[in-house]
């Protein structure tokens, strides 16, 4: 971090405060982190903006589990060289997983307007660039500021990193092995958020069902979070398949505020591919897992991620993940064309780009089938919705739903569900 010569004056007294423009890509982590960005500038008297010609600072939070992830947020950096020629006072920031993935001196020497440079594994210390550009901050407090999802919603992150070895994934390399952080100190995040306004808490982890600290496992932390006063839904992300344990599905069986929903990426449905990518279940253990969770929560909903065009996925490969989406009765399925983020040769894409497209093309289709099968079988049910709006909501499960009127937001309500059009369930408020 270089040290300026002269610290940025703060505003002057009449003056408006200053503005910081943040740009994120990539994961809820990569949110979670930006809004500790926002916090961290805002304790120096900074505000938000959304628009990035009136910014004081820029910060680009990257992703890199992609390549059209990196290129995204390469191309993202090089817009910022006409803004900082406009506002050559103008700070830029760039952050998180691409920027440790690429390194300072090469983003620094590539783009020499950039100011600081932070990856992901240093992230927890942003302060000090920010220090190193604007000097110590204040000793003030800044109430928390939901800047993702919704007002109701806020992520705690629970730990960081990744100790798996999936083959295909950068994850470990740019975030480090797997790190948890301290019970209190969670509690005492998610206890400010709750008082903040959400009445909705996402723990976050790259593998947040692996939690353990002393003596506390994933299940013993989620008791504790259940108990926090004014705690309406809690939910986490991502699970792995190979984490639960009896705890959590005696948990999930009792629990309802713990929300009937779980993103449990799958990535294939093929155990030849599944080895490959070292993913640690097969395709039967993944289902069977299903079937517990959905005995402990019938009406659970489960999303998934599938990678297509892996080296060496054969046609029959394919298909098996095709014929999964049914089996698995996913609600959601993002699906990703295979990224090489290595350059060792037996990880390069073996099928041509149009190959991996076809493929993709039939999956999305697949997928779009499915999910519209498991929406409407919500239909003449009676849902616990979170309010956003007067007339927009979630559900446990996290189908998006809309009402005429009757949604009290930041309020839970029992709604019957009478309809779906496109990816969106209707109905009417039954109790408040
Ligand atoms: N190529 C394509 N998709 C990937 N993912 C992770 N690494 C890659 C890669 N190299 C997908 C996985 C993961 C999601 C976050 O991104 O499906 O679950
Ligand atoms: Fe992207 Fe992975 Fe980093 Fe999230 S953790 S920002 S998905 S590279």
């Amino acid at each position: 971090m270089q040290k300026p010569e002269k610290p940025a004056a703060p505003p002057a007294a009449g003056r408006a405060a200053r503005l910081v423009h943040i740009i994120t890509f990539g994961c809820q982590m990569n949110e979670a982190d930006s809004e500790n960005i926002a916090a961290s500038f805002r304790r120096r008297g900074f505000e938000l903006t959304d628009e990035l010609k009136k910014a004081d600072a820029v910060v680009v939070n990257t992703c890199t589990v992609r390549q059209r992830a990196e290129d995204k947020a390469i191309s993202q950096i090089g817009r910022l060289r006409v803004w900082k020629e406009k506002r050559p006072e103008g700070r830029v920031f760039v952050v998180g997983c691409a920027a440790q993935k690429l390194g300072g001196k090469y983003l620094k020497h590539r783009f020499p307007f950039v100011d600081e440079v932070v990856g992901a594994k240093a992230i927890v210390n942003f302060e000090e660039a920010l220090e190193s550009q604007f000097g110590p901050a204040p000793d003030t407090e800044t109430a928390h500021k939901n800047l993702f999802r919704s007002p109701q919603t806020a992520y705690v992150t629970i730990m960081r990193g990744c100790s798996l070895k999936c083959s295909y994934c950068i994850v470990p390399a740019v975030r480090g092995p797997a790190a948890f952080i301290p019970v209190e100190t969670i509690l005492e995040d998610a206890a400010v958020k709750i008082k903040a306004g959400a009445r909705e808490i996402v723990l976050l982890g790259q593998t947040v069902n692996s939690y353990r600290h002393g003596r506390t496992t994933f299940s013993g932390l989620l008791e504790r979070a259940l108990a926090l006063p004014g705690l309406e839904r809690l939910r986490f992300m991502s699970p792995h398949p190979i984490y639960f344990d009896d705890g959590f599905t005696a948990l999930l069986a009792s629990e309802k505020k713990l929300a009937r929903h779980m993103h449990l990426p799958v990535q294939s449905g093929s155990d030849r591919i599944l080895k490959l990518m070292r993913r640690g279940y097969t395709r039967a253990q993944y289902l069977a897992l299903l079937a517990r969770l959905r005995a402990a929560a019938p009406d659970l909903a489960v999303s998934t991620d599938f990678i297509v065009g892996y080296p060496g996925e054969t046609e029959k490969d394919f298909e098996e993940t095709l014929t999964l989406i049914k089996e698995g009765r996913f609600s959601l399925a993002y699906c990703f064309k295979y990224s090489p983020r290595t350059d060792k040769p037996e990880m390069a894409a073996t099928l041509s780009e149009g190959e991996i497209e076809a493929r993709l093309e039939r999956l999305l289709a697949a997928v779009r089938i499915n999910s519209r099968v498991i929406l409407n079988e919500r239909i003449g049910k009676i849902e616990e919705v979170l309010f956003e709006t007067e007339t927009y909501g979630r559900t446990s499960g996290n189908f998006a739903l809309r009402v005429k009127a009757g949604g009290i937001p930041g309020k839970m309500a029992e709604v019957a569900v009478a309809g779906a059009d496109k990816n969106t369930l209707n109905g009417k408020v039954i109790i408040l």
